[in-house]
């Protein structure tokens, strides 16, 4: 269904899309993309379209019907020298705007370029009461071997696709309470490549599937057996760079004072947790309405961002900006586990054509980067206003267009 042989090369330079009428950009996405008319009729939706009553009944238990969420567009990314249009599920006004307008900032010769860790997830195996925690670590290192093979018989089908578990890893948990009735913990890491998969079954399997085994090695008792949603191995690089004059709309002096504001807004949430929660939020904005179009596991993706901004014991931003010789140099990593196969991903009838025809995404891993590299052009448009005229005029303008009956909103940052 998706051969690639023929593509055309997308553009995303689509200017004033905004400000054309629904049915106008349904006919220019038809023109500027490979979708079929089948699929362009589920990203657009409309009645008949889209997850139908019957698909979602086959997804959750006691289902009642759908939940609509507006579909935006979002235009200008270029990653990796490679053109992108933008899926964006989301209610919240001048979110595609802004993804459009960083975009746009960052599209400068190759866009933004990126860089993904291998697709390997972590499953836990909490091990209690085992007498002697060193000498278990030591003895799980030389069976490593032995249930690495274990696990891999319980998923054939992830092997022959080039994925299985890779290797283990043992944490020695001291309590952090004095009462704590646990005493020391062992903790068993299974680290397994899911390819283009997000994974959770993949690794939920075999966690279950080993734990007789470690147990017979091991002694003592298991209690929970579950994937991390600390991806911490499945990181996702995007970087990219602002020239002043562009920052400046042609002033380079402007663009050199707008990009110091912009280092000084991302230090300010590099020391204080309170305005990381707001700049990180910035950032999912993006991400979290990529994710909702291509029917990912959002939650498990917020969850790892979260818990890798505060690796270090003290929650931070996820971005960089820093004012360099070049221009505004941006960088934001954060693990992304995205999957391609299975899921909801493959369940909606939108999801496919999204991560296809519009993000130019050919499995997991190119998923991945295209999605960080939204981050990164989400959270440059929010710091960017905040550091200069803040964001309650973009805001304003949108609801007094609103109020007019337009429907068009903040054309002059989305471009
Ligand atoms: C609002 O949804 C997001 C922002 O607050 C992000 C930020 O402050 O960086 C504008």
């Amino acid at each position: 269904m998706y051969d690639d042989t023929h593509r055309r090369r997308l553009c995303s330079r689509l200017r004033g899309f905004y400000r054309l009428h629904r049915s106008a950009r349904r006919e220019m996405l038809r023109r500027e993309t490979d979708c079929s008319p089948e699929e362009l009729a589920a990203l657009c939706g409309g009645a008949g379209q889209g997850l139908t009553a019957r698909q979602a009944d086959r997804m959750v238990e006691s289902c009642v019907g759908t939940f609509g969420l507006p579909l935006g567009v979002g235009t200008n990314l270029r990653v990796d020298g490679r053109d992108r249009l933008v899926p964006m599920a989301v209610e919240e006004p001048s979110v595609v705007a802004g993804l459009s307008h960083g975009a746009r900032l960052l599209r400068a010769g190759a866009g933004i370029s990126t860089h993904a860790d291998p697709p390997q997830m972590i499953g836990q195996i909490q091990l209690l009461e085992v007498d002697e925690p060193m000498r278990v670590r030591e003895l799980l290192g030389q069976h490593e071997a032995e249930l690495l093979s274990h696990a891999n018989g319980l998923d054939p089908s992830l092997v022959a696709a080039g994925g299985g578990a890779r290797s283990l890893e043992v944490r020695v948990l001291e309590p952090t309470e004095p009462d704590d009735p646990l005493g020391t913990l062992v903790v068993l890491h299974l680290i397994v490549d899911v390819g283009d998969a997000m994974g959770a079954n993949a690794v939920n399997t075999m966690v279950e599937g080993i734990t007789p085994h470690v147990l017979t090695l091991t002694g003592g008792r298991v209690r929970l057996r579950i994937l991390s949603n600390l991806a911490d191995r499945r990181r996702v690089t995007a970087e990219g760079v602002v020239g002043f004059e562009r920052l400046g709309r042609g002033n380079p002096e402007q663009g050199r004072q707008v990009a110091h504001g912009i280092e000084e807004a991302c230090r300010f949430a590099e020391r204080d947790p309170y305005r990381a929660a707001t700049h990180n939020k910035g950032i999912m904005n993006g991400i979290d309405a990529v994710l909702v179009a291509t029917g990912q596991d959002w939650r498990a993706v917020e969850a790892g961002a979260h818990a890798y901004a505060a690796r270090t014991g003290r929650y931070t931003a996820l971005s960089r900006w820093r004012v360099t010789t070049e221009g505004l140099r941006g960088e934001l990593t954060l693990p992304l586990a995205v999957g391609t196969v299975g899921g909801a991903a493959r369940a909606h009838p939108a999801a496919m054509p999204a991560i296809r025809r519009l993000l130019g995404a050919d499995g997991a891993s190119s998923l991945a980067r295209v999605i960080a590299a939204v981050g990164l052009a989400q959270n440059l448009a929010a710091l960017r206003a905040l550091a200069t005229e803040g964001i309650q005029r973009g805001h304003m303008k949108l609801h007094a267009r609103k109020a007019a009956g337009t429907g068009r909103d903040l054309s002059e940052v989305g471009g």
